[in-house]
């Protein structure tokens, strides 16, 4: 369960204070699946990093199953994000001189050794359509491909929270639409909670509900109306 209660962020700087976040507030259980819009610049990707554990709110809190990520010492917060938190990011932000099998074992390296891990990713490679590839280089890949391997990499540790920042913002439509249709049907098989940041209505209208960031707040967004 995810519970974000009256998150407010903003930033300090020279020109005086950017308030990004005004008093958000949202609950979603394993199984549910939100997308966020909204104009670039209207606090997207940084709602994103609180909800991941990645940056504090200035005020309000964030919960996931129970426990607020910003009331544990660093080594713990650390632990936290990685065994509870996937990442997809616009950028497939893979090591260029890892395998691809190699990419989606990286946030196990910090768990307990267990071979199950191996197993997993491969049938996570399977389901994304790289199982042949998993001795490949992240450059003998396109685009889309590379996406399909970030999408195995926030899976492999069996997150409860699946956060997904314009995950098909950088390819094709063609490529976009079977990213997406991958996301979405790894989110359903793997229960966990999914929040998508995309530009695309169409994407948006794939998930139960749609909400737009706007002057700092969550709105519903009906995409059936647009
Ligand atoms: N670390 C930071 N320091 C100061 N301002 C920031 C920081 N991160 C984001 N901002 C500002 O917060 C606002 C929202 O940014 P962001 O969350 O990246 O928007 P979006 O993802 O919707 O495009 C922008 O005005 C941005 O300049
Ligand atoms: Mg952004």
């Amino acid at each position: 369960m995810l519970v974000v209660d009256s998150v407010s962020k903003e930033y300090v700087g020279p020109a005086g204070t950017v308030r990004v976040l005004e008093g958000i507030s949202l609950s979603l259980k394993l199984g549910d699946a939100i997308s966020i819009m909204g104009p670039s610049g209207s606090g997207k990707s940084t709602l994103l990093s609180i909800l991941g554990a990645m940056e504090a709110p200035s005020s309000g809190k964030v919960t996931l199953d129970g426990a607020d990520p910003f009331s544990l010492p660093e080594p713990d917060l650390a632990k936290f994000r990685n065994s509870k938190i996937g990442f997809v990011f616009q950028d497939h932000c893979l090591l260029p001189q890892c395998t691809v099998l190699e990419n989606v074992l990286v946030p196990t390296l910090v768990a307990a050794p267990d071979s199950g891990y191996i197993v997993r990713a491969k049938a996570l490679l399977d389901q994304v359509g790289l199982g042949p590839r998993i001795d490949h280089l992240p450059s003998q890949l396109s685009g889309g491909e590379k996406q399909r391997v970030a999408i195995a990499r926030a899976l492999i540790r069996q997150p409860t929270l699946l956060l997904c920042d314009e995950p098909t913002g950088n390819l094709d439509s063609k490529s976009a639409g079977a990213v997406a249709d991958l996301l979405l049907n790894l989110h359903l098989e793997q229960h966990t909670i999914l929040v998508l940041v995309t530009h695309s209505a169409k994407l948006a209208a794939r998930t139960p509900s749609a909400y737009e960031l706007l002057d700092g707040a969550l709105v519903r967004f009906d995409v059936k109306s647009r």
